[in-house]
């Protein structure tokens, strides 16, 4: 339900609409986006230069991410820049509802999330997000480029360009581009070191276990932990597994990253056989049905199954609904299916992010660097759009270099600088042994 904002609530600026759970968690949600501004030093300091030099000044951005804290707080910088906001979620489950309430009562932001939103309405807030007419399209997952790409009008002809924060969006977009069909240049937040080193392996690696231990209170010691994908999220979250007690198991179809993790010290084989060991499963491969009929046939009873990519699909729920005779919901998040031959399986978030979904997402202080990249991304992506061409650029190198530099001194870490005769040695090839 949209609804219209009436005075006093109708601060919004824009559009007068918003929808979101309920407005008077407003208080609560601006608590949660304070409390997670101390652990962004780095974004900080950008929205301070964006408030003096207004950057974005004229600028529209519909943003289509993950609505939490640290999302509210990278808003709050870019309007510090000058630019007006629509924001809707990227995931039906990842909305902290006071944080939306808190955006569109306090920062006077037209934001359009509901947590456990449906289909139906999760597609309608998109639209409602680009009803703003952008410039730019911030994305987590790149469905704000492909409604734009699939129903394009003159009305998005005003897009300059758009940034992207996650991997399964980058992925995309590059399909795009490769198929001709990208409209305008993309910058891939995702593809930043202090994005992907930091936010996917780190970010990913806790938080993940966050959604699990949350909803299921589960000792991680002594169980067989199956990680399906050892790309930076399932680096992250095998390690840190492992570092509970867990024995960590491996999936791959890449064999150099199955190298690694056999290296890394995990055992690594097939779906197939891991099915049969696993007492949890976590999925992170960005790809359709790695787990799937016959892997839920030889799980154990009393299997969890989980995901941490970014959509719904990685495991194949209506397949294990067919070999089910009963689904019931046992605690929040967690859905007990009883398969035909006796044997439980548990589900946790519908297969839905888990981190987002029963947790509250990575930490600020991750997202501080991922955020840091999106909003001087879209500065850079404002200032040289007429040079780009409609292709997916890396965020450039100097900027990624200067969020490190600034994220340390944050840390109070300081480090060695080359001296001109190490300079020197590292820019010739004459002297050796
Ligand atoms: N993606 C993962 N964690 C997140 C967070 N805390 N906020 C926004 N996007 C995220």
């Amino acid at each position: 339900m949209t609804k219209t904002l009436t005075a006093p609530r109708a601060k919004a600026e824009g559009s007068r609409n918003y929808d979101i759970k309920d407005i008077s968690l407003a208080e609560a949600g601006k608590l949660k986006i304070e409390w997670a501004e101390r652990e962004m030093p780095v974004l900080r300091l950008v929205k301070e230069r964006f408030a003096k030099e207004k950057p974005l000044e004229g600028i529209n951005i519909a943003a289509c991410l993950h609505v939490t804290a640290e999302t509210a707080n990278l808003m709050l910088t870019l309007k510090a820049g000058g630019a007006k906001i629509h924001l809707c979620a990227s995931n039906p489950l990842s909305t902290q509802d006071e944080v939306a309430a808190s955006l569109v009562k306090h920062a006077g932001i037209p934001t359009y999330a509901i947590k456990g939103e449906d289909r139906k309405t999760y597609f309608s807030h998109i639209v409602q997000a680009l009803a703003i007419q952008p410039n730019v399209t911030m994305d987590d997952g790149a469905d704000l480029v492909s409604h734009i790409h699939t129903h394009w009008s003159a009305g998005y002809s005003k897009v300059i360009g758009s940034t992207e924060e996650t991997t399964t969006g980058v992925i995309r977009l590059r399909a795009m581009e490769k198929d001709g069909a990208l409209r305008f240049p993309v910058i891939a937040v995702n593809d930043a070191l202090t994005k992907h080193f930091f936010d996917n392996r780190y970010g990913t690696g806790q938080s993940t276990l966050d959604g699990i231990l949350r909803c299921t209170n589960l000792l991680l010691a002594g169980k067989v932990v199956v990680i399906a994908g050892y790309g930076w999220c399932g680096r992250g979250v095998a390690t840190r597994a492992k570092g509970m007690g867990a024995h960590v198991v491996v999936t791959e179809v890449n064999p150099l990253r199955a190298i690694e993790a056999a290296m890394d010290g995990f055992e690594v084989m097939p779906m197939k056989e891991a099915a049969k060991k696993g007492d949890l499963f976590i999925t992170l491969t960005g790809d359709l049905n790695v787990i799937d009929t016959e892997h839920f046939k030889v799980m154990k009873d009393g299997a969890i199954v989980c995901n941490s990519g970014h959509f719904n699909d990685e495991i194949n729920l209506p397949a294990l609904k067919s070999l089910s005779k009963k689904i019931r919901t046992v605690r929040p998040f967690v859905e007990e299916y009883s398969l035909k031959d006796g044997r439980l399986v548990h589900v946790l978030a519908e297969g839905r992010l888990i981190n987002l979904s029963a947790a509250e997402g990575h930490p600020a202080s991750v997202m501080d660097m991922s955020f840091a990249n999106q909003s001087l991304g879209s500065e850079y992506l404002v200032k040289n759009a007429r040079e780009l061409e409609r292709k997916v650029y890396a965020v450039p190198q100097p900027i990624d270099e200067e969020i490190a530099r600034l994220k340390l001194k944050a840390m109070g870490i300081a480090i060695d600088t080359l001296t001109p005769e190490q300079v020197k040695y590292l820019n010739s090839w004459e002297q050796g042994t």
